[in-house]
């Protein structure tokens, strides 16, 4: 298995990855969030090729990214509550799942068939200049097999997929905010939270009002489909809400007061640092995921703000294998 090349995405590079895209290769591209795995978003054979890198289902749709709003209102509908959010949270990590426009070019394959697609516009300068310079919405999911923890490096991402599959990694160093984007639905009246991630909820209400949580709606369970119980799972089991340690499991550790006795131990943020814990959770996770231990003991974050993110993905790693 050789390893796809790994290139600093500076001008060049992204000229090169724009090529590759448009001949309906994959390339992995870095944002704020984690890396994704890029594709032409109006390619059916692109797209499909997403799916089957992942091993995803494809009743999981993809987010398409775009350059800025104006190249994604001709894709889906905006509202009001959109129109808000975009104007004082874009770019950033904030995924909007919107109705497709009629005429929307996007592969219905990419949106899984619904008449809604996710949209959203990433915060990185260089991002960007690759969708302009290839000049269509690219699809991105995490850069990673289904199931498994998203990637936060350019080298996690060469872990995973080999050059057959993966034509180029373009490397903007680890990701600031280490967790996935928020994913808002406001396809319905009701503005639901799909998923927590990089935009905490209080930034969103604070714009918008109220937003119905994830599980408060048992008449539709999925309106999700991507967060299914189990989901982002190193091979080891997780113990959540550890206060010891025994001598064969590894700790990931969260503040300045640490129990002894790990195999060995990690610590997401000695000060305490929600956003700190967010950069470094996935690749602390994968670092410990080691063959010769019997688990990954965590200890609990305070449940605000990114705290939230950080406890919904932990408890997906901790969940029982499907
Ligand atoms: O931060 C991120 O969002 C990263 C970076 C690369 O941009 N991408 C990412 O994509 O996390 P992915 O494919 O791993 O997660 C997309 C999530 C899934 O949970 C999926 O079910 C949901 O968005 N989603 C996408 N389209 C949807 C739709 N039309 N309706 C409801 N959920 C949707
Ligand atoms: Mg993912």
């Amino acid at each position: 298995m050789t390893s796809p090349p790994i290139v600093r995405a500076d001008g060049p590079a992204l000229a090169r990855a724009a090529a590759l895209l448009r001949a309906g290769r994959l390339v992995a591209f870095p944002t704020e969030t984690v890396y994704g795995l890029g594709a032409d978003a109006t390619s059916d054979t692109a797209v499909a090729a997403v799916y089957a890198a992942k091993g995803r289902p494809t009743f999981n749709p993809l987010i398409v990214h775009g350059a800025d709003a104006e190249s994604l209102r001709r894709l889906v509908r905006f509202d009001d509550r959109a129109d808000l959010l975009v104007a004082r949270l874009w770019p950033g990590p904030l995924t909007l799942v919107l109705p497709r426009q009629p005429n929307c070019p996007v592969s219905l394959l990419a949106g899984a068939g619904l008449d809604t697609l996710a949209v959203r516009m990433p915060a990185r300068e260089d991002t960007r200049d690759l969708i302009r310079l290839f000049d269509r919405p690219i699809v991105g999911p995490s850069a990673n097999p289904s199931g498994r923890v998203s990637p936060t490096t350019a080298a996690h991402v060469a872990d995973d997929f080999d050059d057959t599959v993966l034509a180029l990694i373009l490397d903007g160093g680890p990701c600031p905010v280490g967790l996935e984007s928020t994913v808002l639905d406001l396809s319905r009246p009701q503005a639901a939270l799909l998923r927590p991630g990089g935009m905490t909820l209080a930034e969103i209400e604070a714009m918008i009002g109220p937003v119905a949580l994830p599980d408060s709606d048992p008449e539709q369970p999925m309106r999700s489909p991507g967060m299914l119980a189990s989901h982002y799972a190193p091979s080891l089991p997780l113990r959540l809400d550890a206060i010891d340690v025994r001598a064969d499991e590894a700790l990931l550790a969260f503040g300045a007061r640490v129990p002894p006795g790990a195999a060995t131990m990690l610590n997401l943020s000695t000060s305490g640092d929600p956003m700190e814990a967010a950069t470094n959770l996935f690749a602390m996770l994968r670092a410990l995921d080691r063959p010769d231990l019997a688990g990954i003991a965590v200890m609990s974050v305070p449940d605000e703000g990114l705290g939230q993110a950080i406890n919904d993905r932990l408890r997906r790693a901790a969940a029982p294998r499907g």
